[in-house]
């Protein structure tokens, strides 16, 4: 029998480093060729993850432009897949997540009729412009996909309530199998400011921000509100690696250059990310993949959202909603920074998103729906 040709399609950081374990494992199955397309809707940060996870891609499409419409990004991928889809010919697709890039991959093997694993299905906040554009993607690769691997067994319980019944998994979430293979005890950074930073004296603080849907007064608001939680705490260091997106660096800058005790530096590798987190003290975002990791590290998480379709980790205790307003911020900022009680209570490592095994169980069941493998796997229960 030949080969399963199973074709991982992305093109943002987080995609990549979600989809970059699950590559790996596939590759290490006999029964699987592992294809790889990437998109580029992110060019450098994705070009670092490929490194430092070691992956090359049997296809690029390189379709980032600075300041890129949603329009455009849809659009151009769309574009590309043809030929990808023709060339390679995949038995399924895989896409991860709620990105353009997933949309779109989704949508191009459907065109092509050519099944689709939904990697980390059946998140929502049911708020269709929050997060924008992301909650519709998800809903719409829903209605494509074949297969659905459900990070938790919530996620699944939201795609029951839309009617999906059938090649429903809960795998936990292949971000846990990825920071099982960088974080290390002894890990010396390569970024100069990380080895100087005093951990034990100091509590740094660890942000990023980045979403569409803060954009504008939202973001102005968590910028301002993070200019004073440094002014107010002269204990802390704001470690800031800045999204390359042309507005949100425009907005940090504005609010936090030259502001004492904030670092803004550029985005980190990947590697370098999940060690500083391991060392933070406290974790502010508005980052998915942030509310995901911070929690197996036992890190408080601060939400600069309104919503969170993660609700795992809030109701473990770990993660905290913020929102955008920026009175909101600022006390809650300084009241884990100052309360030892407070800090205390939420500062405890739970596992809600997944063991590390995500990607076997994936894997697994994709051999299993294609008849190379007798037993379904087991779903995953915290
Ligand atoms: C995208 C995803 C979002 C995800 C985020 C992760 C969509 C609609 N949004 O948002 O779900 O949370 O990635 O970071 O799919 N840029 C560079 N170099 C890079 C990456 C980005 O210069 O390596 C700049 C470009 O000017 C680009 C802009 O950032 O046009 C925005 O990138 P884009 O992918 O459109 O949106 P994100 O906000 O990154
Ligand atoms: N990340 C990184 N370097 C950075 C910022 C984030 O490697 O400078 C990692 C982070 O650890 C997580 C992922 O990127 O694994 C999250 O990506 P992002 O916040 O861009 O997107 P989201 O998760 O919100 O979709």
């Amino acid at each position: 029998m030949s080969k399963l040709r199973i074709m991982s399609v992305f093109g943002t950081r987080p995609e990549a480093i979600k989809m970059a374990p699950l590559v790996k494992e596939l590759k290490s199955r006999g029964e699987v060729e592992s294809l790889c397309c990437v998109t580029a809707q992110h060019r450098e940060m994705l070009d670092s993850v490929m490194d430092v996870f070691g992956l090359t891609a049997d296809s690029d499409l390189d379709i980032m432009t600075p300041r890129q419409t949603l329009s455009t990004i849809t659009s151009k991928c769309l574009t590309g897949m043809d030929d990808v889809i023709e060339r390679l010919k995949p038995d399924m697709i895989l896409v991860h997540g709620d990105t353009s890039t997933t949309f779109s991959g989704a949508l191009s093997a459907f065109y092509h009729q050519v099944p689709v694993g939904h990697v980390e299905a059946g998140l929502r906040t049911y708020d269709k412009y929050s997060p924008f554009p992301e909650e519709m993607n998800r809903k719409l690769v829903t209605q494509i996909a074949d297969l659905f691997f459900c990070p938790t067994a919530n996620n699944r319980e939201n795609l029951l309530k839309e009617g999906v019944r059938d090649g429903v998994f809960v795998t936990g979430n292949t971000v846990i199998d990825a920071l099982k293979t960088t974080v290390r005890p002894d890990y010396h950074f390569a970024t100069d400011i990380l080895n100087t930073l005093d951990y034990s004296a100091r509590k740094v603080v660890l942000v990023t921000c980045h979403r569409r849907e803060n954009y504008g007064e939202p973001m102005a608001n968590i910028m301002s509100a993070l200019r004073d939680i440094a002014a107010q705490n002269e204990d802390a260091e704001l470690v800031y690696p800045v999204h390359l997106s042309p507005i949100v660096r425009e907005t940090a800058n504005k609010y936090l250059a030259g502001v004492p005790r904030v670092h803004l530096i550029d985005p980190l590798p990947a590697d370098e990310m999940h060690n500083l987190m391991a060392r933070a003290y406290l974790v502010m975002t508005d980052s998915g993949g942030l509310q995901e990791e911070a929690p197996a590290l036992g890190k408080p998480v601060l939400v600069l959202r309104r919503e969170t379709e993660r609700p795992e980790a809030v109701e473990a205790g770990t993660v905290a909603m913020a929102g955008v307003r920026y009175d909101d911020i600022l006390r809650m900022g300084n009241e884990l920074l100052q309360d030892d009680a407070v800090y205390a209570r939420m500062a405890h490592a739970v596992n809600p998103y997944g063991d590390g095994n995500a990607c076997r169980r994936i894997a697994d069941a994709i051999e299993w729906h294609f008849g190379r493998r007798a037993e379904r796997p087991d779903d995953y229960l915290p």
